[in-house]
């Protein structure tokens, strides 16, 4: 497996596992079905934010993430990053390898300090994954988050800091 940059031509791999998983509403606070049009505006992101994949040895695009300032102007220096990797290629390492590769690039690019804005409370193999690579849990905001199954469950603020020892 690889990531690389995203280009346009990647997203018709991308949106059906972005579709599938805005759909089942367990872990994004996107609108429900969103057309290829919308979706792709939101996902590919232009400079100074980065979109990349994951890609197999035979080219398949099994995940991939996006990044860049959580905020702009005098936030720019906080970044901020979401994942997505196909239901059929979850739970193979393909997200911890996302998560590796974000991390470091929000270190080696020079921001303070990386934020997940929304992490859903119930999502234990996100919240898992992030905290691992780093991330604490600053605030659960509760019932922000209207899962499909589950009912308001809540949104965790989570960070990592880089400018500590620099
Ligand atoms: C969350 C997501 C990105 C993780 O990617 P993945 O490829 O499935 O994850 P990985 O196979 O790399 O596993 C990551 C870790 O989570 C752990 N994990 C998986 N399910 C878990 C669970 N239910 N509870 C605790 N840990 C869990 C794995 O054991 C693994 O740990 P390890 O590397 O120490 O073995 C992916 O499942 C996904 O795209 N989900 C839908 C969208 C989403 O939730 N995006 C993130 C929003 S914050």
């Amino acid at each position: 497996m690889i990531i690389r940059d995203a280009t346009i031509a990647d997203w018709t791999a991308i949106y059906p596992f972005f579709h599938s998983i805005v759909d089942a509403g367990e872990t994004y606070a996107y609108p429900d079905g969103l057309g290829q049009d919308d979706a792709r505006a939101l996902w590919m992101e232009t400079p100074p934010g980065r979109t990349v994949v994951a890609v197999d040895d035979g080219g398949t695009v099994l995940g991939s993430a996006k990044m860049g300032p959580n905020r702009p102007g005098r936030g720019s220096h906080i970044a901020t990053a979401s994942f997505m990797v196909s239901p059929s290629a979850q739970g193979q390492g393909v997200g911890r390898a996302l998560g590796a590769h974000v991390v470091n690039w929000g270190r080696t690019a020079g921001y303070d300090g990386m934020q997940f804005n929304a992490v859903v409370e119930t999502n234990a193999a996100a919240v898992a994954l992030w905290t691992s690579l780093g991330f604490t849990v600053l605030a659960t905001v509760p019932g922000a988050f209207d899962h499909a199954s589950l009912g308001k469950v809540g949104l965790h603020v989570m960070f990592q800091s880089y400018s500590a020892g620099r």
